[in-house]
């Protein structure tokens, strides 16, 4: 069967240079590289087992760029690009262009003055035709209408509370068997009513502040693999006993700007999502 496609960039260049949410505080100069190159190798490795992996091209001054999640937000042909919020990643945005392009997206952006941060802020729901999208810390709640007029998509609105959690990557992962799970007190109370009406009470499964504070919930998901850089024993067998198979791909190098495993990964593709109905 043909493999899932993801995008990664080598982190040559990575490091913390700049504070642009709370975990890079007092992390400024203090990444280690040679243990970044080891853990992002081991990564790749091990996720090059079950998906292609595509690299775009490290650039020097664009310490983020290994943050791929955060290049765009893909269905189909179509590629939507990130206008990201702050200047410090505004540069990226040609580099995704570029890569994008090249590699024949229909590609589309929300211009300047609306922030759109990609699949860092924007996740599918499996086999439905739903996408969930997080608005109140990077990207605006304005450019979700388009998307769903465009790609005649339901998308729920969450909003973010948690300045740790920034992005929606970091607190909320739907999984492959149309399970979420989650961190709750990263949202508003309205939005988790949104994600209770549309989860089944057996598919919700809570994430306690110390597995959120690893990044447990920063997972990449590929059928009943689960690929994280930290869990609690309780975590792996509750996920465990629903058939998943946990990976651990330790990336504390990466955490220190914010960033965990799913933060560097881009799907370019998106699998078992429902089709739009015929427009009448
Ligand atoms: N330092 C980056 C930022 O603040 C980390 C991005 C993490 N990416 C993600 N998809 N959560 O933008």
């Amino acid at each position: 069967m043909k493999k899932q496609k993801i995008v990664m960039c080598r982190p040559d260049y990575f490091g913390v240079n700049y504070e642009i949410n709370p975990w890079m505080e007092g992390q400024i100069g203090r990444v280690n590289r040679d243990l970044a190159r080891d853990q992002w190798n081991y990564l790749y490795k091990t996720l090059a087992q079950y998906v292609d992996i595509h690299c775009i091209p490290a650039q020097e001054d664009m310490p983020d760029l290994v943050f791929t999640a955060n290049g765009g937000l893909s269905l189909g042909e179509n590629m939507i690009l990130s206008r990201f919020r702050l200047t410090e990643r505004q540069a990226e945005e040609s580099i995704f262009y570029d890569e994008f392009n090249k590699l024949h997206y229909q590609l589309s952006d929300f211009g300047r003055s609306l922030s759109f941060e990609g699949e860092g802020d924007a996740l599918f729901q499996a086999n439905e035709r739903l996408l969930w999208a997080a608005y109140g810390v990077r990207s605006c709640l304005e450019v979700q209408l388009h998307i769903m007029k465009s790609w005649q998509i339901e998308v729920i609105p969450l909003r973010l509370i948690d300045p740790r959690f920034y992005h929606l990557d970091t607190c909320f992962a739907p999984l492959s068997a149309g399970e979420a799970l989650y961190f709750p007190n990263a949202f508003d109370a309205f939005s988790l009513s949104e994600i209770e009406q549309r989860i089944s009470p057996a598919n919700r499964i809570l994430v306690s502040e110390e597995d959120a504070c690893q990044f447990a919930c920063n997972l990449f998901n590929i059928k009943e693999h689960i690929f994280t850089n930290a869990m609690s024993p309780e975590l792996i067998e509750k996920l465990n006993d629903r058939g998943y198979q946990i990976h651990i791909c330790a990336v504390s190098e990466f955490m220190k700007a914010g960033g965990g495993v799913k933060c560097l990964t881009m799907k370019l593709e998106q699998q078992n999502i429902v089709a739009a109905s015929p427009s009448a």
